[in-house]
């Protein structure tokens, strides 16, 4: 065998090699699937569900903090749609004066009143000793995901993520007043 032989055979050796490189790189661009950037299961307007505690799981979806305020939502707020919004609410929740506790304690003239004080209602620790009063920033941030907010809260309610949910059915709270609480 020559040196010239060798030469070929290298050469052959090398040929294959490439092509054998090539073919496996091919196969790559060919069958390589991109991973969806959002997971089909997803499930769009999670947040008009009334939840009780063995269907928590969607409350991690919903952001911690109110991005708007609620003075400048207030101001456009559709009381009418506060009603059909507190639909989700009236399981758990009376607004009529004088109206009795339910699962969750009544609520008439809500606006501005000590959080958590019902004499009539046991509330969770975690609410009675909250402390302040109900201003609408507090309303605000409590309905958008009630378990973040108050840690430990009893009320079984994923919370409102759209904000005209909530600034329409607080200015249909505020209603339930013998003198409703000023917006400002
Ligand atoms: C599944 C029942 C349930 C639903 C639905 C529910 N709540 Fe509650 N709510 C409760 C319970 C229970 C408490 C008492 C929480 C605690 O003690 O931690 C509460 C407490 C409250 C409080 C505090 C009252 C106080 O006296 O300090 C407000 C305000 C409130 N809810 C508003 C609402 C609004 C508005 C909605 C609808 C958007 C709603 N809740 C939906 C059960 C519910």
């Amino acid at each position: 065998m020559d040196s010239f032989e060798i030469n070929k055979i290298v050469a052959c050796v090398l040929v294959v090699a490439l092509v054998f490189i090539g073919l496996a790189n091919f196969g790559e661009i060919l069958y390589h699937v991109e991973k969806p950037k959002v997971a089909a299961y997803q499930v769009e307007g999670a947040e008009e569900m009334v939840i009780d505690a063995s269907m928590a799981v969607a409350e991690e979806s919903v952001p911690a903090e109110p991005a708007v305020s609620i003075q400048t939502l207030l101001a456009s707020a559709d009381i009418e749609k506060g009603a059909k919004v507190f639909k989700k609410c009236s399981q758990c929740h009376v607004l009529d004066k004088g109206g009795a506790n339910k699962i969750g304690p009544a609520l008439w003239n809500i606006v501005n009143k000590d959080i958590g004080a019902k004499e009539d209602y046991k509330y969770s620790n975690a609410m009675a000793a909250y402390g302040g009063q109900w201003t609408y920033e507090q309303l605000n941030g409590y309905l958008l995901n009630p378990k973040k907010y108050i840690e430990g809260t009893k009320m079984s309610f994923v919370g409102l993520k759209k904000e005209k949910d909530r600034a329409n059915v607080i200015l249909y709270l505020r209603s339930f007043s013998d003198a409703p609480a000023p917006i400002e």
